[in-house]
């Protein structure tokens, strides 16, 4: 193999390791454990957290809901946005919605977003724990 071969295939190996170590392959064991609660809802326990913390850009009353996704029922959140899905009732490595509330996924893909002109903190350890339970309890 000529030297400029080897470079090209460190290279390709480095961008692919860059990639994967990106949004397709989250590291979960960074994300909260889940919280003990159990029979977690979006009625009862999620949706007041998004109601505070989304609805502002993915509430029922946004004309254009930011990544055309919706955040205020469980349909919605099932269907999900431009990059759907973002919840897989069940799988937290498929749940891009709890690596963004997580801030385990790229910077530009944290939710709430870095920075926003709302001033919204990011979800709490407490908050990122009962949506965890909640996917993992089938997202109802
Ligand atoms: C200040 C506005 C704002 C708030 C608040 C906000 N988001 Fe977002 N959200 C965005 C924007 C902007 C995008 C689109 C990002 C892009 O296209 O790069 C987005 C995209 C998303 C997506 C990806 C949709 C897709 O399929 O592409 C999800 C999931 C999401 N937000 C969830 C949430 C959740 C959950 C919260 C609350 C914890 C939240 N967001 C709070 C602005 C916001």
């Amino acid at each position: 193999m000529s030297i400029r071969k080897i470079y090209g295939a460190v290279a390709t190996g480095l961008v692919a390791g860059l990639l994967s170590a990106n949004a397709a392959d989250p590291d979960v064991s960074k994300i909260p454990p889940a919280a003990d609660k159990q029979g977690v809802t979006y009625a009862a326990d999620i949706k007041p957290i998004f109601e505070k913390s989304c609805f502002k850009c993915h509430g029922p009353d946004v004309e254009k809901p930011k990544g055309k996704f919706k955040a205020d029922s469980v349909a919605n959140i099932l269907k999900g946005g431009e990059n759907a899905p973002n919840v897989v009732p069940g799988d937290i490595k498929k749940s891009t919605l709890l690596h963004a509330v997580a801030l385990i996924t790229d910077p530009d893909d944290v939710m709430p977003p870095k920075d926003n002109k709302a001033k919204i903190p990011p979800l709490t350890k407490e908050q990122v724990a009962l949506v965890r339970a909640w996917i993992e309890q089938g997202a109802k």
